[in-house]
Order: C-alpha cells, then structure tokens, then sequence
C-alpha cells in the first residue's frame, strides 16, 4: 500500500507493533522438547491479546497462527503436535496479522539454545544482510539492485539465495505490489521502490540449495540438503532512512 494519511500510518503502526512483539515474545518462549504447536499457540494467544487476526489463516486459509519453519525448512511450516524442537534446531518463525484492515508481517531465524550444529553464521549473515539491504532502500531506489545487494553479500559470506522466494509489497492484504522483491539481481524487473509504500523485505540465504521445493504437505517448502535462513521486516519507503515498522523486535542486535 501507499501511505495517504496519518491514519494509514497509525494503522500500521499499530498491527506491526503487535506482530514484532509476537515474533520477539515467541522466540524466548521456544525450548527445546516443545512442540512446534504449542509455540504456535502462545503466538496465537498473544495475537489475540492485541486483538489481530493471523494472516496466512486468514488471507490463505493455513493451518496454524504463524508459520514455523525447522532447519532444512525454509518457510511455511506448518505447526505440529509431532515436531518437537530439539537444542541446536535452526528455526524460523514468520509472524504475520492484521488488524483494523492494515496488514504487517515480521520474520526471523535463530539458533534454539546452544548452537551445536553450527548454524549461527548463517543466522548472523542473514541479520546483517537484511540490516544492510534496507539501509539502502529510498525512494527512486530499483528493487533490482537490492536484490543484487542481498545476492552478492550471501555470496561473500559463503552462502546462496533461494530464488523463487521473495518480499513483497504490504498493508491493505498480505501480499501486494510489488510482488517480486528477489533475493537476486533480475535485469527485467524496471521497479523503483516509492515514496511512502509499505514493504516487506526478506532475505532466503542457504548453504547449498538455490530453489525451496515443496514438501509434499502443500504448504512447506524445504531447501534439499540445506540449511535455510530468513529475516524480514516491514518498513515504509521514504525519501531518506526507511521506517521499520517491525522494529519490536530488533533482529539484528
Ligand atoms: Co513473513
Ligand atoms: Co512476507
């Protein structure tokens, strides 16, 4: 969406509150020996506490509050009595919600407990990616070059971009113009990034794979062999600094 008043502002403000919050307070929550549904339903209730409505339920029907992604799982993970998370996990939560008609979505990887599988490089690469890509983001900016941007630092850092994921604009639904915000430098995509539009970004880093497959449930998707990470924020595109609206939860310190 477009920002056209204070109200849209506040609006946004208020649901990505929630949603950075729900992300941040879920991430403490997690131990291991915890099912991956019983995460799923403190998400659940915290969402509800604020009043918000889960965004993949509602917008596409998924079964569960937030998406909950393990180790090879890159995204869309869907919460369950029989995932039990174990120490060293790579883990993912995707949290997103809406209230009042205004849409807000906030994404994260960390390491469960002691990092004893050694995924913590590619948790911190991908932090530091996204810190960095949106640090350049403005007004007149083209998606392209910040889809460069993600792809050469995953590569400096030793590590691949899934290609066939991607953020997206935001707001009004979950999932907007532009629908293509890549993780790599497509020459076809002529988009700038505007004045006062609301994005999520999100950087898809793994150790091998270049393409998430779907799992077989009709919701996961894996990356083969690999290790997947992802950070996300939502933010609004300004003529300087952006405004990171998911900022509760402050991935990167
Ligand atoms: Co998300
Ligand atoms: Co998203």
């Amino acid at each position: 969406m477009s920002l056209a008043s204070q109200e849209d502002l506040v609006g946004m403000q208020a649901i990505s509150e929630i949603v950075g919050l729900t992300l941040k307070q879920m991430q403490a929550y997690a131990q291991p020996g915890m099912s991956t549904k019983e995460l799923d339903q403190y998400g659940r209730k915290l969402l509800e506490q604020g009043g918000a409505r889960s965004a993949p339920k509602l917008a596409y029907n998924f079964p569960g509050w937030t998406c909950i992604s393990l180790n090879e799982e890159v995204c869309h993970g869907i919460p369950s009595h029989r995932r039990i998370l174990k120490e060293g996990d790579l883990v993912n939560i995707d949290v997103s919600a809406e209230l009042n008609g205004y849409w807000s979505d906030n994404g994260g990887s960390f390491v469960l407990g002691q990092d004893i599988h050694q995924h913590g490089a590619l948790v911190e690469a991908s932090k530091q990616i996204l810190a960095k890509a949106i640090s350049r983001i403005k007004a007149g900016v083209r998606i392209a070059d910040i889809g460069g941007l993600i792809e050469t630092e995953a590569k400096r850092s030793g590590y691949r971009v899934i290609k066939n994921l991607a953020g997206h604009g935001i707001g009004r639904r979950l999932h907007e113009e532009p629908h293509e915000i890549l993780c790599y430098y497509d020459s076809s995509n002529k988009g700038r990034f505007r004045k006062n539009s609301v994005v999520a970004i999100e950087t898809f880093l793994s150790t091998k794979a270049s393409f998430a497959h779907d799992k077989g449930d009709g919701w996961t998707l894996v990356a083969r062999d690999s290790f997947a990470a992802q950070h996300e924020h939502t933010i609004v595109v300004t003529e300087g600094d952006p405004i990171i609206l998911t900022s509760a939860n402050q991935i990167w310190n």
